[in-house]
């Protein structure tokens, strides 16, 4: 029996990655920044991350600790300070009494998401995420064997996610529920009796709660941020709670995240991080630190902006004709029905209104399709007020002309 000689070697790439979805977000992108590129003045209101510089005293922790020569790999999952730091930022708030074994800290709150989806969720495995979702929930469950299961919410009701809602699509074979809040895309923020409910049905039916508060320091109106954190003493073994650097210090780049679980659940996702990046970057953990001992007055100036943008934008998005939008809590995006102009000049859906957006208003802005949701679109205001402004103006005229 011979060896076929390959004259032409294929790629061959497994069913694990060509299932998975190329974030539908990354598309627009790309095509804003090639006509940025090309010198066309485009309002980008799809960005996912704040328009602000990292605070100046954590910038001047990070240069401190290249210059100290904190510059080689640290404890894997984190350094002892930095979990330290993080354990009591959730006991001061939540009177909870987590110890540094129950913390991990990453590379962005999305690789823990990630870690501990493939330590929790196994082949068959049902998991329970609200929609409108954000886009990396289904792909990560999908990507450990398991089967996103869709919980719809209803903007009527602001899009928050409900008991009800989520009990109403359990079966059997549920092993977790992911909660988002507040929630990009839609600014959701979940109310603390739903909250309650969701933590209890969960523990009573041996199944994981995630809860992803990424966004927790950006709500308004004076509505109220709960976190499932504070019920970890009574359910360490079934809460997971993952937060972030990101957004509330405005960290994107230096990729810091982290969750709080329990010991064996940290151990697990500690040990596919030791195969996978080792640990977070050394520099990013000294800069986190600083974040976390003072960053607290930096964090409320930028808090101030975002409300100032949202009540100017959400009364002028709904001014125009054929939108209409939910006025959710929280985050920095909004996520108005634009399912009105469907059917008119070459829009049919949230994509080809994404598009036209793009080429005749020169505007950015996200398909809710990306979201799970095709009747809407997302639009982040974590841009200037004036770029906000102009982007609306644009928005609105190129609306009037479609018929
Ligand atoms: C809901 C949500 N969770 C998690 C993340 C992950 O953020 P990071 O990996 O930058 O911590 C994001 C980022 O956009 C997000 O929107």
């Amino acid at each position: 029996m011979g060896i076929d000689v390959i004259t032409k070697p294929r790629i061959r790439l497994t069913r694990r990655v060509t299932e998975m979805q190329v974030s539908p977000t990354l598309a627009v992108m790309n095509r804003a920044l090639e006509l940025k590129a090309q010198g066309v003045d485009i309002v980008d209101l799809g960005p996912g991350e704040p328009d602000f510089p990292t605070p100046q005293s954590v910038c001047a922790a990070g240069k401190r600790a290249i210059d100290e020569g904190q510059t080689k790999y640290t404890a894997g999952n984190g350094t002892k300070a930095l979990r330290d730091a993080l354990a009591a930022r959730y006991n001061r708030r939540y009177g909870t009494s987590i110890k540094a074994e129950n913390v991990i800290a990453g590379t962005g709150g999305k690789q823990e998401l990630f870690n501990v989806t493939l330590a929790l969720v196994d082949k068959g495995d049902e998991v329970i995420i609200p929609s409108p979702y954000w886009v990396s929930f289904p792909d990560q469950v999908q990507f450990a064997g398991g089967t996103p299961v869709f919980a719809a919410t209803d903007p009527q009701n602001e899009f928050r996610p409900t008991f009800a809602g989520i009990e109403a699509v359990a079966t059997e074979r549920t092993r977790g529920v992911i909660i988002n809040s507040p929630c990009n895309p839609t600014g959701a923020v979940i109310a603390e009796k739903e909250l309650h409910r969701i933590v209890e049905w969960c523990a009573s039916r041996d199944v994981f709660l995630m809860f992803d508060e990424t966004y927790e320091f950006f709500v308004y109106d004076g509505a109220k941020h709960v976190s499932a954190g504070r019920w970890f003493d009574e359910y360490p073994e079934t809460i997971v709670c993952i937060n972030s650097m990101s957004k509330t210090f405005a960290m994107t780049g230096w990729r810091l995240g982290y969750a709080i679980a329990h010991r064996d659940v940290i151990t697990a996702a500690g040990k596919i991080q030791s195969h996978s990046t080792s640990n977070p970057s050394s520099i990013s953990q000294a800069a986190a630190l600083e974040a976390l001992s003072g960053g607290e007055d930096e964090v409320r100036r930028m808090w101030e902006a975002y409300r100032d943008r949202r009540a100017w934008l959400m009364p002028a998005i709904n001014g125009i004709e054929g939108i209409c939008c939910a006025h959710p809590d929280g985050a920095f995006y909004i996520f108005p029905d634009v399912s009105a102009f469907f059917g008119r000049g070459v829009v049919r859906d949230s994509q080809t209104l994404t598009n036209y957006l793009l080429d005749e208003a020169r505007v950015a802005v996200i398909p809710g399709s990306a979201f799970g949701s095709d009747d809407h679109i997302r639009i982040s205001y974590a841009t200037s007020m004036e770029r906000l402004q102009e982007g609306v103006r644009r928005i609105e005229a190129a609306l009037k002309n479609l018929r």
